[in-house]
């Protein structure tokens, strides 16, 4: 891209260049009517049988693609709709290892789906059926792509786990889905360092149902592997056939169940269905990344969380795309290591989030030394991102010539809700845009009632909702009832964040009105690593909040009340080590307060936001429901003086 985008007011707009080749460019896609919309979208896909109904509604259940029956492994290979003859020997993956040292990994769509067939062929001869769940606990190597589409090519149901969630993280998710198959890896690279996956998948499956363990050669680290229970990845796959037939999957079969933090202390399991998922993941990522045959995407995601799923495997899959995935940090072994991969491999496409931006801002400044000529677009998701970041990424990444997207979405929406689309704009920095053609969202008063312009409130999706929106909460519909669809009705789909519009109707995100908070764009609420901290013998009460961290946007902090006869160092030392075992390093406290008492209300609630306010400066308000208001200005002293 050589031309710079025009700006007109606080807003920049895509150039009659880039426009002319955009999939849209034209205003008017977002007039369509939501169904026909989304029925477009699906039809380019495969399906073995075609819907009866596009979308039907028993609140809060809703069902798209009714009684269609597809594969989603079909439309990304053999039915691509690109024709599979035109991606056959195309490359679909490259994977970048973490060492500057090892070699990359190139994958064609052919070698990728003869991969996926054998490993099918190997879960199969494991005894998993349609319907089994399948638990994968890796990290960013293309056994990880391999295998969810394996799953789904044979109609088991996987479940992804962060490869860097502990232990028990993992046994708490594997509890829930009865899987008895994991797939793992022997390690992994993290900073020139091998870590011991297979180690933490031994202890995490203790008190699982897990019979049979299947380990990917990655680091070539010892391990120790159990006869007739753990098995090697290519002893298995070595002698299968290069073809597996594909399950015929009811749009409405679950895809995969993902694990999200809530407000409370579980992680609950989102559920996706076959069809309108894959529906989303093709539309979002061709439209709003505007892929064309010769694009390079990277998403920087990893594929434990949602991202992963969509755009850094389903997505550009189902669009024929060659993408990159990335098995380390984009900081390591160089600040500029995100860069240079993007030059190496002359990426069209970069999608990262507000975190990655800000520590590139604070480890490397300008970037004039870096020309990205091959960027087209820049894209942004996971946390809100504020104005000198936004600007620093269009100015510095972008080279003021890239159209820059922010995505707002969840993992409960499966893919993209709101943005701005690259051919069209306007790029409005803080401003997420708009709705995405064929979606519905509105912002309501804690009333119900419709809110103008500029004032703040509770962001909803409204009928028919978007084919990837979760269709339930695993186990648990009451959770699922309660979680999203109680506050304003159950036609009403709560997202739990705060936004406003501005006059022209674009979107800004505030952040969350619950108890979760995004540590570097991770997603964990404060239950959970209050229930960690909780289970230490010498905690008797804990409370944990997030502040503004200036790199990772927010960072966890704990109070904690302690009769142990123990020095604040240790109880410090204490309550940090046990939060990053419970859950992982990402959830690592900033720092642990220890005081005597925490403000409540007369029903023994923690008043969270309170604590907050210590720490923003805001008006504390009335204290009056507080049982034991004291306590706020002993809380004061103690942030003031203990370090
Ligand atoms: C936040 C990540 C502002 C939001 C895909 C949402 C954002 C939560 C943005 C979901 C954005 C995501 N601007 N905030 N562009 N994207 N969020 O489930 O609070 O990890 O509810 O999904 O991240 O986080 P999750």
């Amino acid at each position: 891209m050589s031309v710079k985008l025009v700006k007109k007011g606080d807003s920049y707009f895509p150039s009659a260049e880039f426009k002319k080749k955009a999939w849209l460019k034209d205003a008017s896609v977002y007039k369509e009517s939501p169904l026909k919309f989304w029925e477009k979208q699906a039809k380019k896909l495969f399906w073995f049988k075609k819907w009866r109904k596009v979308f039907s509604h028993q609140p809060p259940y809703f069902k798209w693609f009714v009684n269609g029956k597809t594969n989603i492994t079909s439309s990304i290979f053999e039915e691509n709709a690109l024709g599979f003859s035109r991606i056959k020997n195309k490359v679909a993956l490259i994977w970048e290892p973490e060492s500057l040292e090892e070699k990359p990994r190139i994958i064609t769509y052919y070698e990728l789906f003869k991969k996926v067939n054998r490993f099918a062929n190997a879960l199969k001869k494991m005894g998993v059926k349609k319907g089994d769940k399948v638990g994968i606990y890796l990290p960013m190597i293309p056994e990880a792509m391999i295998a969810m589409l394996a799953c789904a090519r044979i109609g088991a149901i996987h479940a992804v786990v962060f490869s860097a969630f502990s232990p028990t993280a993992l046994k708490l998710r594997l509890q829930d889905t009865q899987t008895k198959v994991l797939i793992t890896a022997d390690g992994y690279f993290r900073k020139g360092k091998v870590i011991n996956l297979k180690q933490n998948a031994d202890k995490g499956i203790k008190g699982t149902n897990v019979k049979k363990i299947v380990v990917v050669e990655r680091a070539k680290n010892q391990i120790s592997m159990k006869k007739n229970r753990d098995y090697f990845w290519h002893d298995l796959t070595e002698k299968e056939s290069d073809f597996c037939q594909p399950a015929i999957m009811d749009a409405e079969d679950l895809l995969f169940i993902l694990y999200t933090s809530g407000s409370t202390g579980r992680p609950k399991g989102t559920v996706q269905a076959c069809g309108g998922y894959a529906v989303q993941a093709y539309a979002t990522a061709k439209y709003i990344f505007d892929l064309k045959e010769d694009d390079i995407f990277w998403s920087t995601a990893d594929v434990g969380w949602v991202t992963g799923h969509t755009y850094s495997c389903y997505g550009p899959l189902l669009n024929g795309t060659t993408f990159i995935i990335f098995e380390g940090l984009p900081s390591w072994p160089q600040p500029d290591r995100w860069a240079q991969t993007i030059e190496k491999y002359g990426a069209t496409i970069f999608y990262t989030a507000p975190t990655a931006i800000r520590m590139f801002i604070k480890t490397l400044g300008s970037l004039s030394r870096y020309k990205f000529d091959s960027l087209r677009i820049i894209s942004s998701v996971g946390e809100p991102i504020d104005d000198s970041s936004w600007n620093w990424f269009f100015k510095e990444v972008g080279k003021g010539k890239c159209s820059l997207v922010d995505t707002w979405w969840q993992t409960e929406t499966g893919g993209i809700i709101m943005t701005s689309l690259p051919g069209i704009g306007p790029f409005k920095p803080c401003f997420t845009g708009l709705p995405f053609p064929g979606v519905k969202v509105d912002i309501l008063n804690d009333k119900g009632k419709s809110l103008p312009p500029d004032k703040e409130g509770n962001l909803v999706i409204l009928p028919p909702f978007n084919p990837g929106l979760l269709r339930g909460v695993y186990k648990n519909p009451k959770k699922y009832a309660q979680t999203y669809w109680s506050q304003f009705g159950p036609k009403v789909y709560f997202t739990s964040d705060t936004a406003y519009k501005d006059k022209k109707g674009l979107i800004r995100i505030v952040g969350r009105s619950d108890d979760v908070i995004k540590v570097a764009g991770h997603r964990l609420t404060t239950g959970e690593l209050e229930d960690a901290i909780n289970q230490l013998k010498n905690i008797t009460e804990s409370a944990v909040i997030g502040i503004p961290d200036k790199i990772k946007g927010e960072a966890p902090i704990a109070f904690i009340i302690s009769h142990a006869k123990k020095s604040l160092t240790a109880l410090q030392a204490e309550v940090s080590a046990q939060v990053r075992k419970e859950i992982g390093p990402i959830a690592s406290l900033k720092n642990v307060y220890l005081v005597a008492d925490l403000p409540k209300t007369r029903s023994g609630k923690i008043m969270r936001r309170i604590l907050r306010k210590l720490f923003s400066g805001e008006d504390l308000g009335d204290l009056s429901t507080l049982a034991n208001a004291e306590s706020v200005e002993a809380i004061r002293k103690i942030i003031k003086t203990q370090k």
